[in-house]
């Protein structure tokens, strides 16, 4: 299944057939984002199949927003999760039922949540009290009553990328249980307009432990109970994201051992507690189905480095720039006879950090090869910039 590297050429396996990359991208001029939409049906039945009777997965559109990618979801029967207006938008546009959609991120303005009320969002997780208090602001000026879940900052350490931790006390999601007494006299004020359905967590992404996980639910159980015996009827638990993959291999067995691992551990916590659960996979869904493909515009030898130059680069792919993020990189067709070399495989944007890849041994290079950036389903397309104006690369699915 998926994307995989064998007798020298990239290929995709869906079903019974199977795929030449090289033959998609014949042609083609300019980069692409190459997805495979069964590997993704698949890998959502994994979640699908774990969640147990009171669990639902809502995907974290943040990921991948693509409509043809939100569409499998609406079909799949998944909730989302977003963090903006525009994603909100965008899922309803793909089909999702507002209900089925759970408001996430730190900084929503008035706009977005009159649009998201308005339209009958199923949860607004609720960051800061100031927030809390614009929303039933906006719930009370539109008569409607909405339900809302506190983002509780657990403290732990996720054991990922700095930038990518979220549930750390110095980070700024999420509030710790010092603010539940400001939080209680809001909804009293507001109870007409407010209705506290559960609490959220999200302590980072790319989590390759279920330790710190566990460790977060445990903690913010503390915070539910207490709040359940003070007489609120919580019914919702929302644990986030943060599954991560393993970057260096193209290993999709051993990402479904380590979801249902995880699934089936906070399910050991949390079903005793008689609460819906929720889950907001993002990166653990989609990374493995989608691949950054891009031509060798030149060959560059210096003294000190070999460098393969793409068409393509941190403008299209930033997390290799921004978190020095691993994505393994191969050719759409290598020449048998050839021998290896030494690559820093970078991008056309006039900046040294523009670097897909450092000292890759690579299959001897030419101009006009195409290079597979793997694994680039997450957080890849969503994160293009339109820096040094070049085009953006187009979406391409396989068996289309
Ligand atoms: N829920 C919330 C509230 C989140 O903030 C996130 C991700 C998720 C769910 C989904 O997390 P996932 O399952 O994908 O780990 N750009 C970074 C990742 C940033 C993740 C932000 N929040 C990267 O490329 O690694």
């Amino acid at each position: 299944m998926g994307f995989y590297w064998s007798d020298n050429e990239l290929k995709c396996k869906q079903d019974h057939k199977v795929y030449s990359v090289a033959e998609i991208v014949e042609g083609l001029t300019d980069p692409i984002y190459l997805y495979d939409l069964v590997g993704l049906r698949h890998r959502m039945s994994v979640y699908k199949d774990q969640v147990g009777k009171k669990g639902h997965v809502h995907y974290a559109v943040k990921a991948n927003d693509h409509p043809r990618i939100l569409k499998e979801f609406v079909d799949a029967g998944f909730g989302v999760d977003v963090v903006s207006g525009g994603e909100f938008s965008k899922c309803l546009a793909a089909g999702f039922s507002p209900a089925d959609i759970v408001f996430s991120g730190v900084g929503k303005t008035s706009e977005e949540i009159t649009l998201a009320i308005s339209e009958g969002v199923g949860q607004i997780n609720i960051e800061c009290p100031q927030e809390l208090e614009r929303v039933a602001f906006v719930a009370s000026h539109l008569g409607k009553k909405v339900s809302v879940a506190f983002r509780m900052n657990p403290d732990v350490d996720a054991e990922t990328h700095p930038y990518i931790k979220t549930g750390f006390r110095e980070n700024k999601f999420g509030m710790d249980r010092s603010f539940l007494p400001e939080l209680e006299r809001i909804l009293a004020a507001n109870s007409r307009h407010l209705e506290l359905r559960g609490l959220t967590i999200h302590i980072g992404s790319q989590i390759r432990s279920v330790k710190p996980m566990v460790e977060a639910v445990e903690k913010t159980l503390i915070d539910f109970e207490v709040l359940r015996r003070r007489g609120f009827n919580l019914l919702s638990f929302d644990v986030g994201g943060g599954i991560g993959i393993d970057y260096e291999s193209e290993d999709l067995e051993a990402d479904e051992t380590f979801i249902q691992e995880y699934l089936k551990k906070i399910r050991e916590v949390l079903d005793p507690v008689g609460c819906e659960v929720v889950f907001e996979p993002g990166r653990s869904l989609v990374a493995r189905f989608g691949v950054l493909l891009g031509e060798v515009q030149y060959i560059k030898k210096t003294p000190f480095k070999t460098f393969a130059i793409l068409n393509t680069g941190m403008h299209h792919l930033m997390r290799p720039a921004l978190y020095e993020a691993h994505h393994r990189i191969v050719p759409v067709k290598a020449r048998p006879e050839g021998s290896a070399e030494l690559y820093d495989v970078v991008g056309p944007i006039c900046e040294s950090a523009d670097v897909l890849g450092r000292e890759r041994m690579l299959p001897s290079l030419s101009q006009g090869d195409w290079l597979g950036i793997m694994d680039a389903g997450a957080y890849g397309a969503v994160m293009v910039s339109d820096y040094n104006s070049h085009r953006r690369p187009e979406a391409v699915f396989v068996g289309d």
